[in-house]
This record gives C-alpha cells, sequence and structure tokens, in this order.
C-alpha cells in the first residue's frame, strides 16, 4: 500500500516537510511513502489548458493526477500564509478538481503550527468539496514551532512520533477498508 505526501511548504528547511518526512521513517513494514514534490513544477491552474478541448493536459499535471491515483491515500502537510492556504498548494489541489483519480481518496492533515487554524479549515472545506474521503481522526496537529527538527528528529520524538503513528493507522485502516470495498 502506496501514501503519497504533499508538503505545502517550498521553503527547503520546512517544518511541514519534515513531519511529511517522519510520515515516512514511521510508517509499518509494507508501506511505501513516497513525497510529491512537483509544487513548484505546475503550471498556473487554467480550465482552458484541461478537458477536453485542451490541445494537451500540461505533463506536471498528468504526472500529479498519476501518483494519485496510484496511492491508496494521501497525507497533507501545510502552513498558513496570511490566514490562508498557501497558493502553489490551492493551484495543485485546482488541477485535481475534475480528474477521475481524486474523488473519494481518503486524505488526512497535518499541522505543525497548533496556534494556525485558518488554513487547516479552509483546506479541510476545500477537501471534501473535492469530494476527498477526509479522514478526520487521522487529521494532527504537531507543536513544532520554534524545534527546529528534522524528519529524523520528529521520527526519534517519542511523543511526536506516537501521534503521526496514530494518525497513519488511522489513514491507513480507513484506505485498506476502502480497497478491501472496491475489491469486494
Ligand atoms: C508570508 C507568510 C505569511 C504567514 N502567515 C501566517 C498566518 O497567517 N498565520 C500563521 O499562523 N502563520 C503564518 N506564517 C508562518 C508560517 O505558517 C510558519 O512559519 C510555518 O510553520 C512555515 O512552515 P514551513 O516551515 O513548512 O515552511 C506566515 C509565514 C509567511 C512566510
Amino acid at each position: 500500500m502506496r501514501i503519497l505526501t504533499i508538503s505545502g511548504s517550498l521553503r527547503a528547511v520546512s517544518s511541514n516537510s519534515a513531519a511529511l518526512r517522519a510520515v515516512e521513517l514511521l510508517a509499518p513494514p509494507g508501506v511505501e511513502v513516497l513525497a510529491w514534490r512537483g509544487l513548484d513544477t505546475l503550471p498556473h491552474f487554467n480550465p482552458d489548458l484541461d478537458g477536453e478541448l485542451a490541445p494537451a493536459t500540461p505533463p506536471a499535471v498528468l504526472e500529479l493526477r498519476r501518483e494519485v491515483g496510484e496511492c491508496a491515500a494521501i497525507f497533507i502537510s501545510s502552513p498558513e500564509y496570511a490566514h490562508g492556504v498557501p497558493g502553489s498548494l490551492k493551484n495543485a489541489l485546482d488541477w485535481l478538481v475534475s480528474c477521475a483519480e481524486f474523488p473519494d481518496k481518503p486524505v488526512a492533515l497535518i499541522n505543525t503550527a497548533p496556534h494556525a487554524s485558518h488554513a487547516q479549515a479552509a483546506l479541510a472545506e476545500t477537501l471534501v468539496t473535492m469530494s476527498a474521503r477526509l479522514v478526520r481522526e487521522a487529521c494532527v496537529t504537531l507543536p513544532l514551532a520554534g524545534r527546529k527538527l528534522d524528519g529524523a528528529g520528529i521520527a526519534a520524538d517519542a511523543e511526536l512520533a506516537a501521534t503521526l503513528r496514530g494518525a497513519i493507522a488511522g489513514l491507513l485502516s480507513v484506505a485498506a477498508k476502502r480497497e478491501a470495498g472496491a475489491a469486494g
């Protein structure tokens, strides 16, 4: 089973990307965690570039949709900018609105800043509108602000690791039931 991770931050030393790296380190055996790093390669969303009348959907968009289609579940971890979702992440989600791969996909959110709630709420609203299966019991907050931890540091912290292990288990459980339902 594969989990795709999407960080909403393009910063080289990002707490959100570090949290997702920790997900990679903490995932149980047999679960592949793949980080999607194409956020800054996508063109600005334009419906004219997509759909039946478009000459060709941009390759970076097709690649994102392929990765979404091939994973069983998605973790998104995103900073809050000006009380909203970073434009680059919203752009990626806009490219997924009309695709066949995204609806019903189990998705969980990680929030690395407990004081930031606007972006998380906006993300949840967008994802539900896009017909994602938002797994609320697997959405977690990690108090990482000011701690300068990388993925290994997060995974080595007993409390943070326990929170992430619980989130991973919750997301995988929903993904496994969905796949069993599809198979049966
Ligand atoms: C332009 C900008 C706007 C921000 N706006 C907010 C905000 O509205 N609320 C908030 O809690 N943090 C805000 N922050 C702080 C970031 O969300 C915070 O530093 C976050 O942890 C960065 O994530 P990263 O380490 O993954 O890049 C802002 C940061 C920047 C650069």
